[in-house]
Protein backbone atom coordinates (compact mmCIF):
# COMPACT_ATOMS: atom_id res chain seq x y z
CA UNK A 1 0.00 0.00 0.00
CA UNK A 2 1.26 3.64 -0.81
CA UNK A 3 1.40 5.42 2.26
CA UNK A 4 -0.90 9.12 1.75
CA UNK A 5 1.22 12.27 2.23
CA UNK A 6 0.09 13.75 5.22
CA UNK A 7 0.16 17.82 6.35
CA UNK A 8 0.04 18.83 9.86
CA UNK A 9 -1.70 21.98 10.63
CA UNK A 10 0.15 22.85 14.26
CA UNK A 11 3.71 22.39 14.66
CA UNK A 12 3.47 22.34 18.94
CA UNK A 13 3.18 19.07 21.63
CA UNK A 14 -0.27 17.66 19.83
CA UNK A 15 1.35 17.60 16.36
CA UNK A 16 4.49 15.74 17.70
CA UNK A 17 1.79 13.52 19.46
CA UNK A 18 -0.51 12.79 16.07
CA UNK A 19 3.16 12.46 14.17
CA UNK A 20 4.17 9.32 17.26
CA UNK A 21 1.40 7.99 16.44
CA UNK A 22 1.60 8.21 12.35
CA UNK A 23 4.83 6.52 12.28
CA UNK A 24 3.31 3.74 13.34
CA UNK A 25 1.57 3.79 10.40
CA UNK A 26 4.12 3.65 7.45
CA UNK A 27 2.11 1.82 5.14
CA UNK A 28 -1.08 4.28 5.37
CA UNK A 29 0.32 7.66 6.21
CA UNK A 30 3.95 9.78 5.42
CA UNK A 31 4.12 12.71 7.14
CA UNK A 32 5.82 15.56 4.86
CA UNK A 33 5.66 18.42 6.57
CA UNK A 34 3.72 20.65 9.06
CA UNK A 35 2.32 24.39 9.03
CA UNK A 36 2.73 26.46 11.71
CA UNK A 37 1.88 30.33 11.73
CA UNK A 38 5.03 30.57 14.79
CA UNK A 39 7.71 32.70 12.22
CA UNK A 40 10.64 31.14 14.30
CA UNK A 41 9.29 27.59 13.72
CA UNK A 42 10.03 27.61 9.41
CA UNK A 43 12.07 25.95 8.36
CA UNK A 44 13.03 23.78 11.48
CA UNK A 45 12.24 20.22 11.98
CA UNK A 46 9.85 18.98 14.61
CA UNK A 47 10.87 15.40 15.46
CA UNK A 48 12.39 15.30 11.59
CA UNK A 49 9.59 16.89 9.91
CA UNK A 50 9.66 20.18 8.19
CA UNK A 51 7.89 23.13 9.01
CA UNK A 52 7.15 23.81 6.24
CA UNK A 53 5.48 27.91 6.53
CA UNK A 54 2.08 29.26 7.93
CA UNK A 55 -1.06 27.92 7.39
CA UNK A 56 -1.54 30.35 4.31
CA UNK A 57 0.87 28.09 2.15
CA UNK A 58 -1.42 25.34 2.60
CA UNK A 59 -3.51 26.31 -0.26
CA UNK A 60 -0.38 25.77 -2.93
CA UNK A 61 1.09 23.58 -1.29
CA UNK A 62 -2.05 20.80 -1.84
CA UNK A 63 -2.12 22.73 -5.41
CA UNK A 64 1.74 22.20 -6.00
CA UNK A 65 4.04 19.65 -3.88
CA UNK A 66 1.16 17.72 -2.55
CA UNK A 67 -1.53 17.18 -4.56
CA UNK A 68 -2.80 14.23 -3.03
CA UNK A 69 -2.10 14.76 0.60
CA UNK A 70 -4.19 14.53 3.62
CA UNK A 71 -4.35 17.24 6.50
CA UNK A 72 -4.77 16.90 10.27
CA UNK A 73 -5.48 19.92 12.41
CA UNK A 74 -3.19 19.57 15.52
CA UNK A 75 -4.33 22.30 17.42
CA UNK A 76 -6.08 21.97 21.32
CA UNK A 77 -6.59 24.85 23.75
CA UNK A 78 -8.08 24.74 27.30
CA UNK A 79 -8.54 28.97 27.09
CA UNK A 80 -9.62 28.76 23.59
CA UNK A 81 -11.65 25.59 23.04
CA UNK A 82 -13.13 27.01 19.78
CA UNK A 83 -9.85 26.85 18.29
CA UNK A 84 -9.75 23.93 16.19
CA UNK A 85 -12.97 24.25 14.59
CA UNK A 86 -12.37 27.76 14.10
CA UNK A 87 -9.23 26.81 11.85
CA UNK A 88 -11.09 23.98 10.15
CA UNK A 89 -13.59 26.34 8.94
CA UNK A 90 -10.70 29.40 7.81
CA UNK A 91 -9.35 26.43 5.98
CA UNK A 92 -12.41 25.49 4.17
CA UNK A 93 -11.01 22.07 2.66
CA UNK A 94 -13.26 19.34 1.94
CA UNK A 95 -14.41 16.17 4.12
CA UNK A 96 -11.93 13.89 1.93
CA UNK A 97 -8.77 16.18 2.47
CA UNK A 98 -9.12 15.69 6.31
CA UNK A 99 -7.17 12.91 7.86
CA UNK A 100 -8.65 10.66 10.32
CA UNK A 101 -6.14 9.26 12.47
CA UNK A 102 -6.46 6.39 14.86
CA UNK A 103 -3.46 5.24 17.02
CA UNK A 104 -2.96 1.28 16.28
CA UNK A 105 -3.45 1.24 20.33
CA UNK A 106 -6.68 2.62 19.89
CA UNK A 107 -9.92 0.47 20.26
CA UNK A 108 -12.88 1.79 18.35
CA UNK A 109 -15.47 -0.81 18.80
CA UNK A 110 -16.64 -0.23 15.25
CA UNK A 111 -17.75 3.56 16.00
CA UNK A 112 -17.90 5.89 13.40
CA UNK A 113 -15.24 8.51 12.99
CA UNK A 114 -15.85 11.57 11.77
CA UNK A 115 -13.11 13.63 9.07
CA UNK A 116 -10.11 14.56 10.71
CA UNK A 117 -11.12 13.45 14.30
CA UNK A 118 -7.48 11.86 16.08
CA UNK A 119 -7.52 9.22 18.45
CA UNK A 120 -3.88 8.65 20.45
CA UNK A 121 -2.82 5.49 22.32
CA UNK A 122 -4.73 3.91 24.47
CA UNK A 123 -8.15 5.77 23.78
CA UNK A 124 -10.94 3.04 24.32
CA UNK A 125 -14.29 3.48 22.82
CA UNK A 126 -16.63 0.59 24.12
CA UNK A 127 -19.31 -0.29 22.06
CA UNK A 128 -20.18 1.03 18.36
CA UNK A 129 -21.14 4.94 18.37
CA UNK A 130 -20.67 8.15 16.63
CA UNK A 131 -17.62 10.93 17.16
CA UNK A 132 -18.09 14.14 15.54
CA UNK A 133 -15.49 15.42 13.22
CA UNK A 134 -12.27 17.24 14.32
CA UNK A 135 -12.63 15.39 17.88
CA UNK A 136 -9.01 15.20 19.53
CA UNK A 137 -8.99 12.47 22.17
CA UNK A 138 -5.52 12.19 23.82
CA UNK A 139 -3.83 8.75 25.44
CA UNK A 140 -6.07 6.84 27.60
CA UNK A 141 -9.44 8.57 27.07
CA UNK A 142 -12.17 6.16 27.68
CA UNK A 143 -15.56 7.02 25.77
CA UNK A 144 -18.22 4.56 26.75
CA UNK A 145 -21.97 3.27 25.86
CA UNK A 146 -24.78 5.74 24.31
CA UNK A 147 -22.23 8.49 24.39
CA UNK A 148 -22.64 11.29 21.79
CA UNK A 149 -19.52 13.62 20.99
CA UNK A 150 -19.51 16.05 19.00
CA UNK A 151 -17.26 17.63 16.23
CA UNK A 152 -14.21 19.90 17.88
CA UNK A 153 -14.54 18.26 21.39
CA UNK A 154 -11.37 18.24 22.79
CA UNK A 155 -10.39 15.20 25.56
CA UNK A 156 -6.82 15.34 27.36
CA UNK A 157 -5.37 12.37 28.43
CA UNK A 158 -7.39 10.26 30.86
CA UNK A 159 -10.61 11.91 30.63
CA UNK A 160 -13.15 9.88 30.86
CA UNK A 161 -16.90 9.22 30.33
CA UNK A 162 -19.83 7.36 31.63
CA UNK A 163 -22.36 5.99 29.76
CA UNK A 164 -24.96 8.47 28.02
CA UNK A 165 -23.12 11.31 27.96
CA UNK A 166 -23.72 14.05 25.68
CA UNK A 167 -20.41 16.18 24.53
CA UNK A 168 -21.73 19.41 22.65
CA UNK A 169 -19.42 21.28 20.01
CA UNK A 170 -15.98 22.26 20.60
CA UNK A 171 -16.05 21.04 24.69
CA UNK A 172 -12.89 20.69 26.24
CA UNK A 173 -12.73 18.20 28.87
CA UNK A 174 -9.17 18.39 30.79
CA UNK A 175 -6.91 15.28 32.40
CA UNK A 176 -8.31 13.09 33.83
CA UNK A 177 -12.08 14.63 33.99
CA UNK A 178 -14.85 11.96 35.27
CA UNK A 179 -18.07 12.94 33.49
CA UNK A 180 -21.05 10.56 35.40
CA UNK A 181 -23.54 8.65 33.23
CA UNK A 182 -26.47 11.07 31.48
CA UNK A 183 -24.70 14.22 31.80
CA UNK A 184 -24.65 16.94 29.27
CA UNK A 185 -21.25 18.92 28.57
CA UNK A 186 -22.75 21.88 26.67
CA UNK A 187 -21.00 23.39 23.66
CA UNK A 188 -17.75 25.35 24.21
CA UNK A 189 -17.82 24.49 28.11
CA UNK A 190 -14.58 23.41 29.82
CA UNK A 191 -13.91 20.89 32.39
CA UNK A 192 -11.07 21.45 34.37
CA UNK A 193 -8.36 18.70 35.46
CA UNK A 194 -9.32 16.27 37.46
CA UNK A 195 -12.85 17.35 37.48
CA UNK A 196 -15.47 15.14 38.70
CA UNK A 197 -19.11 16.09 36.83
CA UNK A 198 -21.93 15.12 38.31
CA UNK A 199 -24.54 17.57 37.31
CA UNK A 200 -24.78 19.12 33.39
CA UNK A 201 -22.74 21.57 32.70
CA UNK A 202 -23.86 25.04 30.42
CA UNK A 203 -22.38 25.87 26.67
CA UNK A 204 -19.34 28.31 27.32
CA UNK A 205 -19.30 28.09 31.08
CA UNK A 206 -15.54 26.87 32.57
CA UNK A 207 -16.55 23.91 35.36
CA UNK A 208 -13.49 22.46 37.89
CA UNK A 209 -13.03 20.52 41.45
CA UNK A 210 -14.77 17.61 42.92
CA UNK A 211 -17.09 17.71 42.75
CA UNK A 212 -17.13 20.16 39.53
CA UNK A 213 -18.47 23.81 40.11
CA UNK A 214 -18.36 27.03 37.60
CA UNK A 215 -14.75 28.41 38.23
CA UNK A 216 -15.44 31.76 37.48
CA UNK A 217 -18.62 32.38 39.68
CA UNK A 218 -21.41 31.35 36.59
CA UNK A 219 -24.45 29.90 38.27
CA UNK A 220 -25.13 26.51 37.53
C1 LIG B 1 -9.81 24.80 34.17
C2 LIG B 1 -8.68 25.55 33.49
C3 LIG B 1 -8.98 25.67 32.00
C4 LIG B 1 -8.64 26.94 34.11
O1 LIG B 1 -7.57 27.64 33.60
P1 LIG B 1 -7.40 29.19 33.93
O2 LIG B 1 -8.59 29.92 33.43
O3 LIG B 1 -6.07 29.62 33.42
O4 LIG B 1 -7.50 29.25 35.50
P2 LIG B 1 -6.36 29.60 36.57
O5 LIG B 1 -5.20 28.67 36.46
O6 LIG B 1 -6.12 31.07 36.47
O7 LIG B 1 -7.10 29.28 37.93
C5 LIG B 1 -8.24 30.00 38.37
C6 LIG B 1 -8.69 29.38 39.68
O8 LIG B 1 -9.22 28.07 39.40
C7 LIG B 1 -8.49 27.08 40.13
N1 LIG B 1 -8.34 25.94 39.21
C8 LIG B 1 -7.80 25.95 37.98
N2 LIG B 1 -7.87 24.73 37.43
C9 LIG B 1 -8.45 23.94 38.33
C10 LIG B 1 -8.78 22.56 38.32
N3 LIG B 1 -8.53 21.78 37.25
N4 LIG B 1 -9.39 22.06 39.41
C11 LIG B 1 -9.67 22.84 40.49
N5 LIG B 1 -9.38 24.15 40.54
C12 LIG B 1 -8.78 24.69 39.47
C13 LIG B 1 -7.17 27.71 40.48
O9 LIG B 1 -6.61 27.14 41.64
C14 LIG B 1 -7.58 29.16 40.69
O10 LIG B 1 -8.18 29.26 41.95
P3 LIG B 1 -8.05 30.62 42.83
O11 LIG B 1 -8.71 31.69 42.00
O12 LIG B 1 -8.78 30.28 44.07
O13 LIG B 1 -6.59 30.83 43.00
C15 LIG B 1 -7.31 24.83 33.65
O14 LIG B 1 -6.77 24.94 34.96
C16 LIG B 1 -7.38 23.36 33.29
O15 LIG B 1 -7.74 22.48 34.08
N6 LIG B 1 -6.99 23.11 32.02
C17 LIG B 1 -6.91 21.78 31.46
C18 LIG B 1 -5.47 21.34 31.49
C19 LIG B 1 -5.27 20.06 30.76
O16 LIG B 1 -6.01 19.11 30.88
N7 LIG B 1 -4.25 20.06 29.93
C20 LIG B 1 -3.94 18.95 29.09
C21 LIG B 1 -2.81 19.38 28.24
S1 LIG B 1 -2.37 18.14 27.12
Amino acid sequence: MIPRPLLLVGAGGLAREVLAAVRLLPDVWNPVGALDDTAALHGTLIDGVPVLGGLAQLPALLENEHPDAAVVCCVANARRPLSRLNLVSRLGLPDERWATVVHPAAVTSGASLGAGTVLLAGVVITTPLSVGRHVVAMPHVLITHDDEVSDGVTFAGRASLGGGVFVGESAYLGQGALVREGVKIGAGAVVGMGAVVLQDVPAGQTWAGVPARPLRGESA
